[in-house]
């Protein structure tokens, strides 16, 4: 089995530049139980004995599917519905009132690190709440593109069915029964959400332009796991990937202060989020 004093120094440096080379993570000094506490598993399963072997398999490209299967390891996937609330009553209260008046057609949205997929439903869920409550909304046909580096979450995330334990986090009973159809011993979201949904694999680090342009960007809780430069260069590429007015949605400790300035602050009465400058 792996041990954190198994690791030599020179393998840690090698393993955290693959890391952030490949998908933008940066492990800080010390982290060499994260490795351990990630990827024992793995390992065992491929018969890997320490980590300078890992490298060496990663660097030959041999199994094919082991430098996926590791950066799946090391990402965090940690989600929920309406996670922080906040953000998804400005975008009801707030951002689509201003759309639908500016627009009148139905919006492109991207779910940038969309993980187990709740974040790209709850706007779903939110659009329709939305279009019910407004009646006739021309919104209801929006489309929500929704993408992560990792293959395992979109697979999960397209499957839309939920244990019970995955659907109490954040979600209120009214919705559930609203969103949700129970199938066996799971819960499955109904086809007017899940409609508007489409999954595809996208490395942040890598271009994203062919996905085309939005109206509303959320890159929730990932940016943070990234240096300075790659949250500028990302910034600066969602920048020119949003529409005139178009809005970018942020974590709750995330920020682009310090990183962007193709963005104008916007404070909302639940939260603060970021409009395009013209
Ligand atoms: C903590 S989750 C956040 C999920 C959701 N946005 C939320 O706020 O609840 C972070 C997600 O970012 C994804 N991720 C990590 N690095 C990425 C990268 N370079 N490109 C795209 N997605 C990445 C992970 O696979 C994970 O699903």
């Amino acid at each position: 089995m792996l041990q954190t004093q198994e690791i030599s120094s020179y393998d840690y440096q090698r393993f955290r530049r693959f890391l952030e080379e490949a998908c933008g993570i940066l492990l800080g000094e010390g982290k060499q139980y994260l490795i351990v506490s990630r990827l024992t598993r793995l390992m065992r399963d491929e018969n890997i004995v320490n980590l300078s072997a890992l490298m060496g398999a990663i660097e030959r490209g041999q199994p094919r599917h082991l430098r996926d299967a590791v950066i799946d390891a090391m990402t965090t996937n940690e989600t929920s519905w309406f996670r922080d609330v906040q953000p998804f009553e400005t975008l009801q209260q707030v951002v689509l009132p201003e759309m639908e008046k500016l627009r009148g057609s139905p919006l492109r949205i991207w779910s940038s690190a969309c993980s187990s997929g709740q974040e790209p439903y709850t706007i779903s869920m939110i659009l329709s709440e939305y279009c019910r409550k407004t009646s006739a909304s021309r919104l209801a046909a929006s489309q929500i593109i929704a993408t992560d580096i990792s293959a395992s979450m979109l697979s999960q995330a397209k499957q839309a069915q939920y244990e019970n334990v995955a659907l109490g986090r954040g979600l209120s009973d009214d919705r559930r029964k609203q969103f949700f159809r129970h199938e066996g011993d799971s819960w499955r979201v109904v086809d007017e959400v899940r409609n508007r949904v489409s999954f595809r694999e996208q490395n942040l680090l890598q271009g994203f332009s062919t996905l085309g342009k939005f109206d509303i960007i959320f890159c929730r809780n990932v940016l943070i796991y990234f240096s300075a430069e790659r949250k500028q260069d990302i910034l600066q590429r969602m920048a020119q990937s949003l529409n005139r007015g178009g809005y970018l949605f942020l974590g709750a400790s995330e920020t682009i202060s310090g990183y962007s300035d193709a963005f104008e602050l916007v404070r909302t009465p639940f939260s603060t989020i970021y409009r395009r400058k013209d």
